[in-house]
């Protein structure tokens, strides 16, 4: 088979990676990929933008592509599922309508309280004032979402009330986030440590992955700002068998059921961001799509072949195929460029891949393009490093000695993933 596999980063590196050891698969076209996919077997980069939709339908059109896959949500939510279905090509993810449930934070709280999964209380808003009137009345400080897409940087946990309009100021009233913040959530403060939990669908069945931990933070010990995810391991420890029944029976469960219920069952990867609150589970946010970094965690672990899952969830026979899961644990770990989140250089060469491969790591690359042969450096978060092993430390020890051979200029990464188990 051919397929097309949209999008650019880890995430997308890690699923080009699974979806080359499958037997049926003969040709892997990403669009437009990165330095890691360009050097992957049977993969081969096209320099279309994931948001070119039109320019996507085009290319799979023209090279007549069996399946195509979609890492990232903006595609997603833009609809590139029912543009491809309308043209009569298979694609793997939701339709526009059930991938609302992460393109509307708005959509998904109300998605929600309609079907009982549990969720922290939360106003939607348009207007300022009513909006700061509400973050006055909570009795825990706020959180403020904005309701739409926004590239991770959405959620603001402001330190005060005052904080809190401010944001509200500048979500709702100066659109600091164009159209995804003219609608913004306010919600209760919730604590305890977060998990991923990530579940194939085929619109009526799922199948639960291996629960998940990023860590968002960029320094050691949990420090310094939020970032697109510093690594990740899986399974938590924190995610006992009785916790995925609870999780499957009382989130995943009225999801998919409720999805199909409004006319439109969801066919893709469904990842709900859940915290474990001292009262109990709650749905922080809902994607619609592979996490990143948890894809380069969970996808080593899976034993089945990658492609007959995803065939199974567009034929609606997930039933009959169960995913098998190696045990043990893998951990990945992130060398980002210095300066990220906010600004830094790139076109960096990076040398040392090769070694820490030779020592037993899988190299996911994110933010890498290959120049005349070489690695260089092109994004925030460059490289995930993912160790896998009989145990969470092992996997950890592993990935970081794979790590300590690879050399970029400026680059920074966290000493504890893994090793701390709070996310
Ligand atoms: P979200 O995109 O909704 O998952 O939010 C991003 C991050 O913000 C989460 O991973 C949490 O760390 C934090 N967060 C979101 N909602 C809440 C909440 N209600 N209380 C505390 N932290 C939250
Ligand atoms: N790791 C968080 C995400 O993929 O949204």
């Amino acid at each position: 088979m051919k397929l097309l596999l949209i999008g650019s980063g880890g995430r997308e590196h890690a699923l080009a990676w699974k979806l080359s050891q499958s037997a049926q698969v003969e040709r892997i076209f990403v669009a437009p990929g990165n330095g890691g996919t360009a050097t992957t077997d049977k993969c081969e980069n096209t320099p279309i933008r994931d948001s070119d939709l039109p320019s996507l339908l085009a290319f799979a059109q023209a090279q007549a592509i069996d399946l195509t896959v979609v890492g990232p949500e903006v595609p997603l939510v833009a609809g590139v599922v029912d543009l491809f279905q309308a043209a009569g090509l298979p694609i793997f993810g939701p339709v526009q309508a059930a991938a609302q449930l992460e393109g509307s934070k708005a959509f998904s709280k109300a998605f929600m309280q309609r079907h009982a999964i549990p969720t922290g209380q939360a106003g939607v808003f348009t207007e300022f004032e009513a909006a700061a009137d509400f973050a006055w009345s909570l009795d825990s400080l706020p959180v403020i979402k904005a309701s739409g897409l926004a590239a991770g940087k959405g959620v603001v946990l402001p330190a005060s009330r005052e904080e809190a309009v401010t944001v509200l100021r500048q979500m709702l009233v100066e659109r600091s986030f164009g159209e995804a913040s003219a609608t913004v959530l306010v919600e209760e403060r919730l604590t305890g440590p977060e998990v991923s939990v990530l579940a194939f669908c085929d619109g009526t069945n799922l199948a639960v992955m291996p629960p998940a931990q990023d860590h968002k933070r960029l320094l050691t010990g949990d420090a310094g700002p939020n970032t697109g995810g510093m690594g990740a391991f899986a399974p938590s420890p924190l995610a006992s068998p009785d916790f995925l029944a609870e999780v499957t029976r009382r989130v995943l469960r009225p999801t998919l059921d409720g999805m199909a219920a409004q006319g439109t069952p969801y066919v893709g990867v469904l990842y709900a961001g859940l915290m474990l609150t001292p009262s109990g589970i709650q749905v922080l946010e809902f994607n619609c799509r592979f996490g990143d970094p948890e894809t380069q965690v969970v996808l080593p672990l899976l034993e089945s072949d990658l492609l007959e899952i995803l065939l199974a969830c567009l034929d609606g026979r997930l039933g009959e195929v169960n995913p098998v899961w190696r045990g043990g644990a893998a951990a990945t770990v992130v060398m980002a460029s210095g300066g990220y989140p906010g600004a830094y250089a790139t076109g960096k060469p990076i040398q040392g891949l090769a070694a820490a491969e030779a020592e037993g790591c899988t190299v996911f690359h994110a933010g890498t393009a290959l120049a005349a042969g070489e690695q260089l450096t092109s994004g925030g978060r460059v490289l995930a490093v993912t160790g896998v092993d009989e145990s969470l430390s092992a996997a950890a020890k592993r990935a970081y000695s794979g790590l300590s051979h690879i050399q970029f200029e400026g680059a920074i990464w966290r000493t504890d993933i893994a090793r701390t188990h709070s996310g």
